[in-house]
């Protein structure tokens, strides 16, 4: 069932803030909301396993939720050149994001305003005109009614009145995102500190090369949670071990959004033995060789020069790479290179960067609260004056092998299990830790845009 009094109206926000900084205090001990979270909660915190398998709360998500929140739609080099668009759905709501002949960015509710028939599909280019293929009206590209075949017929359809109905649309580097209801107010203070605090890394130098689509039986929370903490690694992942600091990853709230830095290229302080550079490396090239050009996980370690690390080593074949494809990451620490930072944006994208790549992963709804999908929007640096192409997009069919990694394929093949679990009537809440802060993050601000106004969290 929904929160009992989801449907009494907004949240008092000083209120809510209040139990934010209440929350922030829990988890760090003494520090406000927004501080790196050093320490422990005193007790376990529990949430509603309902809200991840209820109908009355995914219809909620959908009333209240999706229709009035920035949520990312596409890359910008999906809609880089007049004429490019791109539909963007969530649930059942469907956008259409384009590039007019001005080059400014518009976008739309995906609908004919003659008997609401969708417009678009999927990824086009080239387009002069947005023409609905049904009854063929048509718009030109910053959404004013064009064309009526045998207008006469219809009386009088003033232009101004029947004019696409245009959704709010922003970009932050490479991403565009949408409001649908326009209300939200701009990106920038959406996005709190985030942008400031990724700004070193130079996300305009990234370019989108493929998106692909997994349909997957899980809520659209199932699956962004486990992009929301580390803690399964250990469990899910153990191929990583050996090559990342599950542990000591500091973590951040800010308002709506999280961070995560991990650092690579060593092993877990999980392992009683530590493994040796040999097991180190291997585990590197299984998990992302690529960014240092080895597939080969035979390949033989490096050595190791004495007044080095092998994070150093490989950081060092990193820029080798860049530099062989005209990429400096000479600006960068090997620190810098070889640490994760992961940004979850509310509600439903993490940020996975590294100065070479960024990986979104984005999940949204599907037609019931057991299914969702995953979408992997994979970007690369490129070289200042490299010709761009348009991304790849790509729908998996439900049930295939989704090809995505050796970590991502292990995401993805657990949801189902995940969900299944969530139905038994035994398990009424969900226990965090606090290395979950993220995903209770996520709640807070979920109970927020629901309008829930007696938070079903308990333990905070
Ligand atoms: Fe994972």
């Amino acid at each position: 069932m929904p929160d009992p009094d989801a449907s009494s109206g907004v949240v008092n926000p000083s209120r809510w803030a209040s139990r934010m900084v209440k929350l922030a205090r829990e988890l760090t001990d003494e520090a406000p909301l927004g501080a790196t979270i050093t320490s422990g909660a005193r007790q376990p915190v529990t949430i509603p396993a309902s809200r991840y398998v209820d109908p009355a709360f995914a219809d909620l998500e959908l009333q209240r939720l999706w229709p009035r929140v920035w949520q990312l739609a596409c890359s910008t080099d999906h809609v880089a050149k007049p004429g490019d668009a791109y539909e963007y759905r969530c649930g059942p709501y469907s956008i259409v994001i384009v590039r007019d002949d001005g080059g400014v960015l518009r976008a739309f509710q995906n609908v004919c305003r003659h008997r609401g028939s969708a417009i678009c599909e999927g990824a086009t280019s080239g387009l002069t005109e947005l023409r609905c293929p049904f009854h063929r009206w048509s718009w030109d590209l910053s959404g004013r009614l064009r064309e009526v075949p045998s207008r006469r017929g219809f009386g009088s359809l003033p232009a101004e009145q029947y004019g696409l109905f245009s959704v709010a649309v922003e970009t932050w580097g490479p991403m565009v995102f949408v409001d649908p209801s326009s209300a939200a107010g701009p990106l920038a203070p959406f996005l709190e500190g985030v942008p400031e605090d990724i700004a070193w890394v130079g996300l305009d130098e990234y370019h989108c090369d493929y998106l692909v689509t997994v349909p997957l039986p899980g809520n659209w929370k199932v699956i962004s949670d486990g992009f929301s903490e580390t803690y399964h690694v250990q469990g899910l992942h153990r191929e990583l071990l050996p090559s990342v600091d599950d542990v000591n990853g500091p973590q951040r709230l800010w308002h709506h959004h999280g961070k995560l830095e991990q650092r690579y290229g060593l092993p877990s302080p999980r392992f009683r033995e530590p493994p040796g550079i040999d097991a180190v490396w291997s585990s590197f090239v299984e998990i992302m060789g690529a960014r240092i050009g080895v597939s080969d996980v035979s390949t033989p370690a490096p050595s190791v020069p004495p007044d080095q690390t092998l994070r150093d080593v490989l950081a060092g074949m990193l820029r080798d790479v860049g530099r062989s494809e005209g990429v400096s990451y000479d600006r960068f620490t090997n620190d810098q290179l070889m640490t994760m930072q992961q940004y979850n944006l509310f509600p439903n994208v993490s940020l996975v960067i590294f100065p070479d790549l960024m990986t979104v992963l984005r999940s949204r709804p599907g037609t019931t609260p057991d299914d969702g999908y995953l979408d992997v929007i994979n970007y690369r640096r490129t070289s200042p004056g490299t010709p761009v192409a348009r991304p790849t997009d790509v729908l998996l069919p439900a049930g295939s092998d989704p090809g995505l990694g050796l970590i991502l394929n292990q995401d993805a093949g657990n949801i189902a299990r995940a969900q299944r679990g969530l139905h038994q009537p035994g398990f009424t809440r969900m226990t965090l830790s606090r290395e979950e802060c993220r995903i209770l993050n996520m709640h807070r601000n979920l109970e927020h845009w629901l309008g829930i106004t007696t938070t079903e969290i308990t333990g905070v």
